[in-house]
């Protein structure tokens, strides 16, 4: 069995992924593999210059659809293609399905655009797996009231965040093969054993 290198995840803020990427990482090295641990937007100096300004300025939706893709390119440049070069499993938290998800179902920004512009950045470079963990907007909502302050996505209300999830369904039956959908609504032991189980029958780790 060949193990997915490139290996993205997602899902609506407040799904509570962050931890179990650095378990899964954790996981994986236990096994004996180099793990480049990253994010988006992000993961290179100047992709988490943009991403202050992506969360915090406010913009109009092609700016915002546009520095999130200038960003990718110089992380996809600089940190994705070498790791997978050198062999690495790449983990990274969100990718090109986020934009797909915010910018076009959040925000309602032409999927015809998103689309040129994954093309062009990415030169059909795309994840081997999707981990996407759903869950309903208010439970995620819920979630979110009990941790720090919100940035420029997190302000928005549950309407948008319905939208984003709804964005990601649309990814996810676009490419069925890549993604693995994960019930995010039950405790964080429940999730860890659903992604350890999707994880074993993929991967050779
Ligand atoms: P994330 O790192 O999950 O946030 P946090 O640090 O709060 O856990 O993601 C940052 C935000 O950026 C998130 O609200 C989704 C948004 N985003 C987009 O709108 N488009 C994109 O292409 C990406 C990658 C993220």
């Amino acid at each position: 069995m060949n193990s997915p290198c490139f290996v993205t995840f997602e899902g609506i803020d407040g799904a509570g992924k962050s931890s179990h990427i650095e378990a899964l990482a954790a996981w994986i090295r236990a096994r004996g593999h180099e793990v480049v641990l990253t994010r988006e937007p992000g993961g290179t100096a100047l992709a988490e210059r943009l991403r202050e300004l992506v969360l915090h300025q406010p913009m109009d939706a092609l700016t915002e659809a546009l520095l999130v893709f200038a960003a990718r390119r110089d992380h996809l440049l600089n940190c994705i293609e070498p790791a997978l070069a050198r062999g690495a499993t790449v983990l990274c938290d969100r990718f090109t399905d986020a934009t797909f998800a915010y910018q076009g179902g959040g925000r309602g920004f032409s999927l015809e655009v998103l689309t040129a512009l994954e093309g062009w950045v990415q030169q059909g470079r795309q994840p081997d797996l999707t981990i996407w963990f759903d869950l309903p907007a208010a439970t995620a909502a819920a979630r979110r009231a009990a941790v720090r302050a919100p940035d420029r996505f997190e302000q928005q209300d549950e309407v948008f965040f319905e939208r984003v999830r709804e964005g990601y369904a649309r990814r996810a039956a676009l490419t069925p093969a890549r993604f693995v959908r994960l019930d995010a609504s039950p405790s964080p032991a429940a999730v860890w054993a659903q992604l350890e189980a999707a994880v074993q029958a993929r991967a050779a780790w």
